[in-house]
């Protein structure tokens, strides 16, 4: 299954269109259908039941996403958030240079300045990949969108993280929680980067969601985990800058990693195991995933540590969560740019300290790739989507067997009286082995038919999307019946 395909059946299906089609669409920007905005949502609400409705130690902001500049000149934003951009001298096609010299040299350049860039495009001779075309100097192009506020235009900035204006609202956060260390501020939103070349369906786009937490940690006290327990016999496959030398990963516990020496810090491991459980309980294959440390090249200008998750793609590995450790360097730059100091106070030594974050960042966008392909299986009969049911957009599908004989009624009265607990759909067109296609295909778990039987004594059959098993249950036991199968109950389990 490539890109193309994933996205032919996205456009499809109502999962996902290019934005403004009709006028020819905006290249790295996405319109979620139908379909597609159920998923996201479903997948965003689990992603902020699992790591801030649930626990004690984080809570949650909604930040603005035009944003003051000096947030920017402060983060380090304006002066390093670049990519490398190099033009075609003839046909004037723009490229990402160091992308383009992975692709067409097959050599990795994190880390090397635009001026080495260039020298090694000029002694490999390398060309316009359109046009073989001579290619021009290598520049630092800025990923931040600007705009201008009000009347007299100042400047300001679309936000291309979520995680600044928790570390601006850091002091306020905390105060009206009343959070004592270790705790977290997440925040789920829009996040825009002006990328040089976006490209892979969902994968680099130019605006697109961001989930992220910036856990705040006393800096001498990075190995006190309480919580470690939750992940410490979690298997995982790791490929540390050790492991990439010898080109292969290695699976074992985070418990083990962290007594091997492998993570810097018993809270860093934490959330890597804990963003891992989370993927796995949303379907991803844990064999998929593997924790891939960067390399010093490759580190962000705020980063003393980072390791991404990497699922496996059809087309290769690729990162879906970056877990950085960025120390004090925010509090701090902060602190330093605005006059106002951003600290914490320490009951237990009586001092104001800088405390150290450790940060995992989800991409929303890339997550509901990953499910895609993940649930997308083409079978001899059938394409279907193995959604787990409590992300699928509809759970449960009702259907009169025919359209007559008082069964659309029955079948309306049904899908009424359960669309207050779950998403439904209601479809009375076409052959019944045809609509049950259709679920299969959009992930509908469940379905229900309503036929003569129902009329006489009270029962349903009920289709289960993955065995195609089919069951006669009452109707007055289906809430319940529905509740238990998306919590997890087995299908072939029920009387
Ligand atoms: N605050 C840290 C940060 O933003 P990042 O590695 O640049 O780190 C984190 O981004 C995550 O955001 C990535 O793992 C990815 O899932 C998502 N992401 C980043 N750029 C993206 C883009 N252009 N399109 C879609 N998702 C993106």
């Amino acid at each position: 299954m490539s890109i193309e395909e994933i996205a032919a059946f996205a456009k499809r299906k109502g999962f996902v269109f290019p934005s403004g089609e009709i006028y020819g669409s905006l290249s790295g920007f996405w319109d979620y259908g139908p379909l597609g905005t159920e998923l996201k949502r479903n997948i965003e609400r689990e992603l902020w039941d699992f790591f801030v409705r649930s626990r004690e130690d984080i809570v949650g902001i909604d930040g603005s996403i035009v944003t003051h500049p000096s947030v920017w000149k402060a983060s380090g934003h304006l002066d390093s958030f670049t990519d490398p951009l190099v033009r075609c001298k003839k046909c004037g096609k723009r490229y990402r240079a160091d992308k383009l010299i992975e692709d067409e040299l097959g050599l990795r350049v994190d880390g090397i300045s635009p001026g080495k860039m260039e020298r090694m495009i000029r002694n490999r001779s390398l060309k316009c990949p359109e046009c073989s075309g001579d290619l021009g100097s290598v520049r630092a192009f800025n990923l931040m969108f600007s705009t201008e506020v009000g009347p007299t235009g100042t400047r300001a900035y679309l936000r291309p993280e979520t995680a600044q204006l928790i570390f601006t609202n850091f002091e306020l956060v905390q105060r009206v929680s009343r959070k004592k260390l270790p705790f977290g501020i997440a925040q789920l939103g829009k996040a825009f980067r002006n990328e040089i070349s976006p490209r892979n369906f969902l994968m680099r786009s130019r605006e697109f969601t961001q989930f992220e937490i910036e856990f705040f940690v006393h800096p001498e006290k990075m190995d006190e985990c309480p919580c470690f327990g939750e992940v410490e016999s979690l298997p995982v496959w790791v490929f540390s800058r050790r492991h990439q030398k010898g080109g292969e990963p290695e699976r074992m516990t985070v418990g083990e990693a962290v007594d091997s020496g492998v993570f810097g810090s018993r809270w860093h491991a934490y959330w890597l195991g804990k963003f891992c459980e989370f993927f796995t309980r949303l379907g991803l294959d844990p064999d998929k995933l593997r924790l891939r440390q960067h390399l010093e090249e490759e580190l962000s200008h705020y980063a003393e540590d980072t390791w991404d998750i990497e699922y496996r793609f059809p087309f290769g590995w690729r990162e879906i969560h970056g877990c950085a450790n960025r120390t004090d360097f925010d509090l701090k730059r902060h602190s330093e740019v605005s006059g106002k100091e951003l600290a914490y106070f320490d009951q237990e030594s009586g001092k104001r300290i800088v405390p150290y974050v450790i940060e995992p960042s989800q991409g929303v966008d890339r997550l509901f790739l990953a499910i895609l392909f993940e649930a997308y299986a083409r079978e001899k009969e059938r394409t279907v989507l193995r959604l787990k049911p409590f992300l699928a957009p509809y759970v449960l599908a009702v259907f009169p067997l025919v359209k007559r004989d008082g069964l659309p009624e029955k079948a309306r009265e049904i899908f009424s009286e359960l669309s207050v607990c779950f998403p439904c759909f209601y479809d009375e067109s076409g052959s019944i082995g045809r609509r049950y296609r259709r679920m299969d295909e959009i992930g509908t778990p469940f379905c229900v038919t309503v036929d003569g039987e129902t009329l006489e004594n009270g029962t349903v059959t009920l289709r289960d999307r993955d065995s195609m098993e089919q069951k006669r249950v009452r109707i007055g036991d289906l809430k319940k019946i529905l509740s238990e199968l998306i919590r997890g109950k087995s299908f072939s389990a029920l009387p």
